[in-house]
């Protein structure tokens, strides 16, 4: 089977817009299995920019169908103008090359509104989410009174749908956060219109789509969203996501067994970033983590907040592997580190005095650990146009084989800048 998963190995914003758009040029389809307009990927093609929140990032490609399954919490305001400005740009001409499936949980304002209620009113305790209304629609979904995007085509029941869903919340909004609830007259007016925007992308069975691509040898990518650290149960709760954000994620979400995967591939920053509330071990304070911050562009691609920056994190990195089965590791972003005279690898923490080499299952722990260095030495160079490995200097190429080394997983792609061309290759993509 032909299945590669892209999977964030550390807290998100690793670089997967970037790989996954790079890849898509080899690939039949793109798979988004979950998360929502929390997202932020970007890709630069020739100098231009395009952020997507939503549609995978296949989408440049005409020739990649690009699909966003089950998983997903559908954003549909969000959907419909990314789409609208994939399309004023000239992408998109056909509406087979998105496809989106019935079994989507839809999400609207009042879950954007909950979202933003409760970190209002959490203070200092906030999770430090992007208020896109993510924990909520993903609540709907758990406690079954979701609307699915399939329902969004059945007008005879869907005003009931929609009423059901948003009773509760809007009970919450006006009685406990004392903030405005939405109108089911409004929203059902709105959603009506966008409904009728959507209905070319609609897949209906997206899995049998997917199964059946697989099944007939086509090359399939399933871009994740986020990374391991934020996933809901194994990352550092409750500072996390509201989904599943590791690989196995990309079965559940997509509906595929896991016999149909091939490879589970790393994205992995050259260092480490967070945004939002959170431990993080490898956090670089004062002017060398804003040094980073600066050359790395380091704010969110989706909220534009700083994003706190530091080492990269091989415990961290051996927990990724692990849970997610990784086989192969992209390493991204390793321009950013050119001029540092030393750049630290964190290799161990210690708890309570003692040398750990596991993470912490306990997030209180994850907060009291104390990060242990080793010191590699850095380059000087610029390397963003340095096109093959042989050609990045010494250092550059020992910081790749000591972290190739240390985690036991080959590195197959570096990249050392955000355009497609600053992609330096070691092993193909597709067996
Ligand atoms: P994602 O959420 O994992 O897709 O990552 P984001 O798009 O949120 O953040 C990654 C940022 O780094 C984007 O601005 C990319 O354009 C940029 N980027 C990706 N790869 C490289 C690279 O190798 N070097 C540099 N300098 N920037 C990169
Ligand atoms: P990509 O796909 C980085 C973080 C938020 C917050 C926590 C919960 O671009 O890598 P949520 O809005 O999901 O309820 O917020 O998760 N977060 C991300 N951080 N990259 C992302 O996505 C993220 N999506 C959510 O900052 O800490
Ligand atoms: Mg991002």
């Amino acid at each position: 089977m032909s299945g590669i998963i892209v999977v964030g190995s550390q807290w998100g914003d690793e670089g997967k817009g970037k790989v996954v758009d790079v890849f898509s040029a080899q690939a039949d389809y793109v798979v988004r299995y979950q998360g929502g307009a929390n997202a932020g990927h970007t890709l630069v093609v020739n100098g231009v920019k395009t952020v997507l929140h939503l549609v995978p990032s296949g989408i440049l490609h005409s020739k990649t169908v690009c699909v966003i399954a089950a998983g997903v919490v559908l954003d549909i305001e969000e959907v419909v103008s990314e789409i609208r400005a994939l399309r004023e740009a000239g992408l998109i001409a056909n509406s087979e090359q998105l496809r989106i499936s019935d079994q989507c949980t839809v999400l609207l304002s009042h879950h954007r509104k909950l979202d933003q209620a409760r970190e209002k009113a959490a203070g200092h305790e906030k999770i430090g989410t992007t208020g896109r209304g993510i924990g909520p629609a993903y609540e709907d979904r758990a406690s079954r009174q979701a609307i699915l995007f399939g329902d969004l085509f059945d007008q005879t029941t869907l005003k009931d749908k929609l009423k059901a869903s948003i009773v509760e919340t809007n009970f919450l909004l006006k009685e406990y956060y004392k903030t405005e609830p939405v109108e089911l007259e409004e929203l059902y007016k709105r959603l009506l219109e966008l409904t009728e925007e959507l209905a070319p992308y609609r897949a209906k069975d997206a899995s049998m789509l997917v199964h059946k691509a697989l099944k007939g040898g086509k090359k399939v990518l399933f871009e994740g969203a986020q990374g391991t650290m934020l996933d809901l149960l194994h990352g550092s709760y409750p500072f996390v996501t509201s989904s599943s954000t590791i690989s196995g994620s990309a079965c559940i979400g997509s509906g595929i067994g896991p016999n149909s995967v091939q490879k589970i591939i790393g994205i992995t920053k050259a260092y480490t970033t967070r945004v939002g509330s959170g431990p993080f071990p490898t956090e670089i304070h004062g002017p060398l983590g804003e040094r980073i911050r600066i050359e790395g562009h380091e704010f969110g691609a989706t909220t534009g907040r700083p994003r706190r920056c530091g080492w990269l994190d091989l415990v961290a990195m051996k927990y990724a592997i692990r849970v997610n089965g990784i086989t192969n590791l992209a390493l991204m972003k390793l321009d950013v580190l050119s001029g540092h005279e030393k750049i630290e690898v964190c290799t161990s923490y210690k708890l309570d005095g003692q040398e750990i080499k596991d993470m912490p299952t306990s997030t209180a722990d994850l907060v009291r650990v104390e990060p242990v260095y080793r010191a590699l030495t850095g380059w000087n160079d610029d390397i963003t146009q340095v096109r093959s490995i042989q050609d990045l200097p010494q250092a550059a190429r020992d910081y790749i084989q000591f972290i190739g080394n240390e985690l036991a997983t080959p590195i197959d792609v570096v990249s050392v800048g955000p355009g497609r061309e600053q992609t330096l290759w070691i092993k193909p993509l597709f067996n």
